[in-house]
């Protein structure tokens, strides 16, 4: 059988067209090939969790890969089996009994594939979960589909976060969400809450309740989150699809190798982010080291960052690339433990970070909206943005998204934020809310994952600029 191999990782969930099978992502040399009812090699896949939820729309648009060999273990692509598509590895090691009572059988069968591809050693109890893949927006019919299937036997064993959903979950009328849109949504929402979900509706789980300790075992989708929490906590969690997060909730195990070991957590790029500052710039960076570096642990040096500059740095590292953990001089807490090994090194100035931004960027002149809060806004991110705004008047739609769990602790924050035009959301945010279906076409960000997603899965224009810039550029005083 003829294999076509593919030379660099996939983002399943925007990088190929589920209607024809055809590649379509950006940077990838094989842009404009089909993978239809072809066999396929791949190195690995980068980009968001939610790419599990692809090969059911392949599957169901008849133009999906008759078959994948992966060379490196990847939950994402993993998920393809339970679509149906046969996944291989090149290297699998021995199957290895996974004994729990009381769960779905081929939820067992599929943790130990995944252990045999990873050549896993065993598994290891975990002791939360967090979900991506909870918007209609992103995993559509065939997600529901599944999802309905599935709830009928799954219940969830361990604590199991759930990241945005389409639309806020109250006030969805008010940003315009269409109604059939919002009962697919609620459908949704209703199938994971009877298997046990707990309704954070975040991308921050780690603010809202699911803060894990130094080197707990865990198993979390949404690539931001992961970064953080491996990076910033020092947990351990692998890159996990949305499918995946299912399953490991429902069995409480996951095969023990990748980023749960220490050898997969030592630094083999150093970079120098010297000078670079603020939330932005740190948004950029990511997606700088992401882009040339797709499965690269960095060790960065010369910087001092804030919790929020490297939410947002890991959130857009994960995005244009697979990174899942990062260490930061002086501040992370492996970044003592562990030297980098090799001598692979990058610098990243300002003139990357206006590269960046205008690669990024597709047009100039006024948005029809302005969106911030990828990821989520924090208490003090909404403070900032409060002070920043206080006595002007956006002269165009603003929305901020934060998690409902921050939202009810500011309240006093979000009514100056009003008074100012600007619209606090919940429970979802830019990316997996239809923004195109409410019809905005034009969106300002302040985060390079946000507009990345957002040209690329959305379709829209996209320009980024920090939020100061924002402010002095469409408010009046
Ligand atoms: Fe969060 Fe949505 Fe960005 S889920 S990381 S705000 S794309």
């Amino acid at each position: 059988m003829e294999i076509l191999v593919l030379g660099k990782p996939i983002s399943w969930l925007d990088g190929v067209d589920v209607r024809t099978g055809e590649i379509v992502q950006r940077d990838h040399p094989q842009r404009g090939t089909s993978i239809a009812g072809r066999a396929i090699k791949i190195p690995h896949s980068i980009g968001s969790t939610v790419g599990a939820y692809t090969f059911f729309k392949l599957v169901r648009n008849k133009a999906a890969p008759r078959k994948i060999i992966l060379e490196k273990p990847d939950s994402i692509t993993m998920a393809a089996v339970l679509a149906g598509i046969p996944v291989e590895m090149e290297h699998e090691g021995p199957v290895e009994e996974l004994k729990v009572e009381g769960v779905p059988e081929n939820f067992v069968r599929y943790l130990e594939k995944e252990a045999s591809f990873s050549s896993a050693r065993g598994f290891v109890r975990i002791n939360s979960v967090h979900l991506s893949g909870i918007s209609y927006a992103t995993i559509g019919e065939e997600g529901l589909d599944f999802l309905k299937k599935v709830s009928k036997d799954a219940r969830f064993r361990v604590l199991a976060t759930t990241n945005p959903a389409g639309m806020d979950l109250k006030r969805w009328r008010k940003m315009g969400i269409p109604e059939d849109f919002a009962e697919k949504q609620l459908r949704i929402v209703r199938l994971l809450l009877k298997m046990g979900a707990v309704p954070t509706f975040t991308c921050t789980p780690y603010l809202a309740g699911n803060l894990p300790t130094f080197g707990e075992h865990i198993c979390w989708g949404e690539s931001s989150a992961v970064s953080f929490v491996n990076s910033v906590i020092g947990a351990r969690t692998n890159r996990e699809g949305s499918i995946k997060g299912i399953v490991a909730a429902t069995v409480g195990y996951t095969p023990l190798y990748g980023k749960h070991l220490d050898e997969e957590r030592i630094p083999n790029l150093k970079v120098d982010m010297a000078g670079l500052k603020g939330f932005t710039e740190f948004s950029l960076a990511g997606y700088i080291i992401g882009r040339e570096y797709p499965s690269a642990v960095p060790f960065v040096e010369g910087v001092h960052p804030s919790y929020e500059e490297l939410k947002a740095f890991g959130a857009a590292a994960a995005a244009s690339g697979g990174i899942e953990l990062f260490h930061i001089e002086g501040f992370t807490p492996e970044a003592h433990i562990f030297s980098v090994s090799g001598n692979e090194k990058l610098k990243v100035e300002g003139s990357d970070i206006i590269e960046a931004r205008e690669e990024l960027s597709s047009y100039n002149g006024d948005p029809d909206l302005i969106a911030v809060g990828c990821p989520h806004l924090s208490m003090k991110e909404l403070m900032y943005l409060a002070e920043l705004s206080n006595g002007k008047r956006t002269k165009i739609k603003f929305w901020a998204f934060t998690s409902r769990s921050v939202l009810a602790q500011c309240q006093g924050t979000v009514k100056m934020l009003e008074k100012a035009g600007i619209e606090v959301y919940a429970d979802t945010c830019m990316v997996v809310s239809p923004l195109e279906k409410i019809g905005f076409r034009r969106v300002v960000t302040n985060s390079a994952k946000a507009a990345k997603y957002l040209r690329d899965l959305r379709g829209l224009d996209v320009m980024i600029l920090p939020l100061e810039e924002i402010v002095k550029r469409f408010f009046i005083s």
